[in-house]
C-alpha cells in the first residue's frame, strides 16, 4: 500500500471533484483490503508521519492559488470524516462476512429452477405429435397484412365472415389499399399462404403461435390467445387422410380410448370443412356437466383447402416471378386449427383461461 502521491493537474472544480472521488474510492477499497486490521488501515490513511491525509494534502496545498485553499480544505475535512467513519463501522465497508453482518449460520436462499410455462407445454407436445408425422415448422407474424389475414383466405373484402374475426387494426393505415393494411392476426392460417407463396408442394408444417380477437375476456375467451395450425399438400390427399391424422393426433394427445367425430361446418378456406370432436375424455362419452351431457367435446376445425385458396396462392406466386405450382387439377390439401388454451385447459381440468396469463406461482408450480 506504499503508493506515491497523487498529482492534481488543476485546481478548478471538476479537477478537484474527480481527484476526490478517486481518494474516496481508494479509502473504500483499503478498508475493505484492511478489514482484519483497522489499525493498518488506520495508519495508512492518519498515520501522524507517513498517513496518505497528511502527505497529500501537504503536497496539494503546496502549490495551491489562494482562492483554492478554502475549497482543498473543505474536501480534505470530508475524506477525513469518510476515513474516521469506516474506522467506527468496519462492517459496512469491509468483505468478510462477519465483518458484512451475514449470519453465516442461517440457511441459504433457494433459488427454484424454472419450468416451461404450461401453455408452452402443450403447444410443445401438439407440435411434436405432428413432428413425429415427418411435419415440419413454421412461424409467421403476428402483426400481418389483411390479404394473408384474411384476402388469399378467400374472406374477401366486407364479407361477413370477417364479424367471426373481429381485431385490433394498426391505426394510420387509410392510405394503403385494403390488402396492404396492417392488423393483429387473428388466427394462425395467414402462415399456410405465406408458406405456399414460398414453397411448392409436398408440404406438410405445423405453425404454432399467439393470434388476437376482439373478444371480451371471459372463463374461456381471451383477446390474445394460441393456436397450432396444420397444412398437407400434396398429390392425391383426401378426406379420410385428415381424418386418419387428426385421428391419431387426437389419441396421441389424450390416449388411445378417445374417439372422434367430424361435424360439417364452414371456412372461408376450406371446403368441405368440419368441427372435430372427441369423445369426452372426463365421462368417456357417457355425459357429464363438462361435455355439456353431450359426451363429446368440440377441439379443432379443419377442412380440404379450398381451391380459391391456392388460386389467390399461383396469382401471388406468379407476380413474384415464381412458377406456379398450386393447379387444384393434381394439387389437393387439408389444413386444421387448434386452440391451445382450449386444449391444455381439458388436459389438465382447467376451468378459468385467466390462470395461463395470471403469473400466480401457486398455479404455475403445479405443472413443475
Ligand atoms: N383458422 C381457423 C380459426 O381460427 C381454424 C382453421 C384452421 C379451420 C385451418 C380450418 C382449417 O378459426
Amino acid at each position: 500500500m506504499n503508493e506515491s502521491i497523487p498529482q492534481l493537474l488543476s485546481y478548478d472544480e471538476p479537477s478537484l471533484e474527480a481527484a476526490f472521488a478517486t481518494l474516496a474510492e481508494d479509502v473504500r477499497t483499503t478498508a475493505a483490503e484492511t478489514a482484519a486490521d483497522p489499525e493498518a488501515f488506520r495508519l495508512h490513511w492518519l498515520g501522524r508521519k507517513q498517513g496518505r491525509l497528511k502527505l497529500i494534502s501537504e503536497a496539494w496545498l503546496k502549490s495551491a492559488p489562494a482562492e483554492a485553499r478554502k475549497p482543498l480544505g473543505i474536501r480534505f475535512n470530508q475524506l477525513k470524516q469518510q476515513i474516521e467513519a469506516a474506522l467506527e463501522a468496519p462492517a459496512s465497508t469491509a468483505s468478510s462476512p462477519a465483518a458484512q453482518g451475514i449470519d453465516i449460520t442461517l440457511p441459504g436462499a433457494t433459488r427454484a429452477p424454472g419450468i416451461p410455462h404450461p401453455l408452452l407445454k402443450t403447444m410443445h407436445e401438439i407440435v411434436a405429435v405432428f413432428h413425429h408425422l415427418g411435419y415440419s415448422t413454421n412461424l409467421g407474424p403476428q402483426v400481418e397484412s389483411d390479404f394473408y389475414n384474411f384476402e388469399a383466405l378467400n374472406f374477401p373484402p366486407n364479407h361477413p365472415a370477417r364479424d367471426t374475426q373481429d381485431t385490433l387494426v394498426i391505426a394510420h393505415q387509410q392510405s394503403r389499399p385494403s390488402r396492404d393494411r396492417l392488423l393483429m392476426r387473428t388466427h394462425t392460417s395467414p402462415v399456410q399462404i405465406r408458406t405456399m407463396i414460398d414453397q411448392a408442394p409436398p408440404i406438410r408444417i405445423v405453425i404454432p403461435g399467439k393470434v388476437h380477437r376482439n373478444d371480451a375476456a371471459d372463463a374461456t375467451h381471451s383477446p390474445i390467445f394460441h393456436q397450432v395450425e396444420g397444412l398437407c399438400v400434396d398429390t392425391n390427399i383426401t378426406f379420410s387422410d385428415l381424418k386418419g391424422t387428426l385421428d391419431h393426433a387426437m389419441k396421441a394427445l389424450f390416449g388411445s380410448a378417445v374417439k372422434t367425430r367430424f361435424f360439417p361446418s364452414f371456412f372461408p378456406f376450406t371446403e368441405p370443412s368440419a368441427d372435430v370432436q372427441i369423445s369426452c375424455i372426463f365421462c368417456n362419452g357417457k355425459g357429464c356437466r363438462k361435455c355439456k351431457h353431450s359426451g363429446w367435446i368440440e377441439l379443432l376445425g379443419c377442412g380440404m383447402v379450398d381451391p380459391a385458396v391456392f388460386a389467390a396462392v399461383d396469382q401471388q406466386r406468379t407476380a413474384q416471378g415464381k412458377p406456379p405450382a398450386y393447379n387444384p387439377a393434381n394439387i389437393s390439401g387439408f389444413a386444421f386449427g387448434m386452440g391451445v388454451e382450449r386444449i391444455a385447459m381439458i388436459q389438465h381440468g382447467i376451468s378459468d383461461i385467466g390462470h395461463f396469463y395470471s403469473g400466480d406461482m401457486r398455479f404455475l408450480e403445479q405443472f413443475a
